[in-house]
């Protein structure tokens, strides 16, 4: 299996460069420039395209051949980022390979998805600061993920929600809306959001599903999963 990792020198997509390698998978990843040297670790076991992920001539030679693309959506920067590499995921990798985004838990695919006053407030505010800064463009991850929505192809939206760092406590679990009970813990393991993302390309399953997802230890996948 040939996977990409679009956005692979940042956290989760360190994590999950990791986990495709322990799979055995053929690695492609492609980083900003000046981030190569984060992925010193792998640079032995991986191919690194270098360049601005939303560099539409470079999504497509690093897709080529691909069986999944792992994308870390962000929405850090200006200039439609996010959009712009979705599309360029979307319009060049196979037809028949398993695309999976990540992005949080305010991204909402039936708009079914109830959120908490303190939920809107910090996203709210943070959108906000963000815009004033020119440094965040929440709404192009919003554009992002209503493309990859109407796209006919094998994607997946993994939603996560407050990450914290620590050993992997196992495959999280996952519910369609973030008010369900089994998400009320509201926290996951990034390393764990990385593997449930590497896994998803080969979940069925999850083909056109914007999971959100919560870590399986937590109380609330205690008690309420079965
Ligand atoms: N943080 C949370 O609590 C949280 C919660 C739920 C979901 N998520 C989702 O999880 C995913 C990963 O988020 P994360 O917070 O864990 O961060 P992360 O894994 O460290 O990833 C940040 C990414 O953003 C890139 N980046 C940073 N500044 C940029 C800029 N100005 N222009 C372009 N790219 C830039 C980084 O690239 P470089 O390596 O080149 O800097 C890196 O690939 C995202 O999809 C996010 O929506 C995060």
């Amino acid at each position: 299996m040939k996977v990409c990792i679009v956005g692979a020198s940042g956290k989760l997509g360190r994590y999950m460069v990791q986990h495709a390698l322990d799979r055995g998978y053929e690695v492609v990843g492609v980083c900003r420039e000046k981030s190569v040297g984060k992925l010193d670790e792998f640079k032995d076991k991986m191919t690194i395209l270098p360049g601005s992920t939303n560099d539409r001539e470079l999504i497509k030679k690093a897709v080529e051949g691909c069986d999944g693309v792992l994308t870390v959506l962000v929405p850090w920067g200006i200039q439609q980022y996010s959009s712009g590499t979705a599309q360029a995921v979307l319009d060049f990798a196979k037809q028949d390979a398993r695309l999976i985004f990540s992005c949080g838990w305010h991204i909402t695919r039936d708009g079914k998805d109830a959120y908490s006053t303190f939920f809107k407030i910090m996203l709210s505010v943070f959108g906000s600061i963000g815009r004033l800064f020119r440094a965040v463009e929440l709404d192009d991850q919003v554009e992002a993920c209503d493309r990859i929505f109407k796209s006919d192809t094998k994607w997946t939206v993994v939603r996560g929600s407050d990450l914290e760092e620590g050993e992997s406590q196992g495959l999280p679990v996952w519910s369609h809306h973030v008010q369900d009970p089994i998400l009320e813990s509201n926290k996951t393991r990034r390393i764990d959001f990385a593997l449930f993302m590497v896994d998803a390309m080969v979940k069925d399953d999850l083909i056109q599903e914007a999971p959100a997802i919560v870590g399986c230890q937590t109380p609330s996948a205690l008690k309420h999963g079965s």
